[in-house]
């Protein structure tokens, strides 16, 4: 398979066979073009390899084909079918900021501007994430990369639910790969959870230390959402913030 990796869970030995041949004789398409895209990203081109996309299952189905390079996982993210939320979804949200960042930060998913416009964190909760992370010298214009665990829109904005994470945590973990950076900040539960892989550990738990990611220095706070409904976290997430310069400046 050359320089994709399979994800195989779930087939049987036939259809990952199956698979295998169709990835040999070209299955793979050129991804049509959707969703904003950050300067940076437009910068560096188009990706063009995808898992050929047919009706959207009621849980995840194996991904077949996770590309090794940025461009074609960004262009497989943005046909994803392996969940339900590609029905209900405008457009996918796959990233925004630089992806030679020193930090990137996760959230949870994306919600109604950021469907609309196919970037992340771009509505209330967002602008005020930008204006905290500038107050310690930090920016998606030359030193953030941001993402979330999940890529399109739950309807109404509900909670993702475990098979919609399942699905789409390996392009995730992925770009994390990557992008290599020097320290990763998860925004609320989700995020917290699934880079700590804690399970429903309180996120009051997880915040004020330094957890690792595959060896990418890691701090868990709240979702800045949750800060705009309860200020008086306002001075934890600061805290975490401190916490996660001290770690950029040592680096
Ligand atoms: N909340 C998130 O977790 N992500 C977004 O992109 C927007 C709001």
């Amino acid at each position: 398979m050359g320089e994709h990796e399979l994800f195989l869970e779930g087939l049987t030995r036939e259809q990952a066979l199956k698979l295998a041949e169709a990835a040999r004789h070209g299955a793979a398409a050129v991804a049509p073009p959707q969703g904003g895209r950050s300067p940076v990203e437009s910068a560096t081109g188009g990706g063009s390899v995808v898992a050929r996309a047919t009706a959207a299952p009621a849980t995840a189905s194996p991904l077949p084909v996770l590309p090794a390079s940025y461009d074609e996982l960004r262009a497989a993210a943005l046909t994803c079918t392996r969940c339900r939320l590609s029905e209900t979804r405008t457009q996918v949200v796959f990233s925004d900021g630089v992806i030679d960042a020193r930090l990137v930060v996760v959230g949870e998913a994306p919600g109604a501007n950021e469907d609309e416009t196919g970037l992340p964190f771009v509505g209330a909760a967002g602008k005020y994430l930008d204006l905290l992370l500038s107050s310690v010298g930090l920016s998606r214009e030359d030193s953030v990369y941001i993402c979330n665990v999940l890529k399109c829109r739950p309807p109404g904005n509900r909670n993702p639910m475990e098979d919609e994470i399942e699905a789409c945590s390996p392009f995730l973990k992925k770009q994390l790969e990557l992008i290599r950076p020097q320290a990763l900040l998860a925004v609320g539960s989700f995020a917290s959870q699934l880079l700590t892989g804690s399970g429903k550990v309180a996120l009051g738990k997880l915040r004020g230390e330094v957890h690792s990611y595959e060896g990418v220095p890691l701090v868990c706070t709240y979702h800045p959402a949750a800060l705009l409904r309860n200020p008086k976290w306002t001075r934890s997430f600061w805290d975490d913030l401190q916490l996660l310069r001290n770690l950029l400046d040592s680096a």
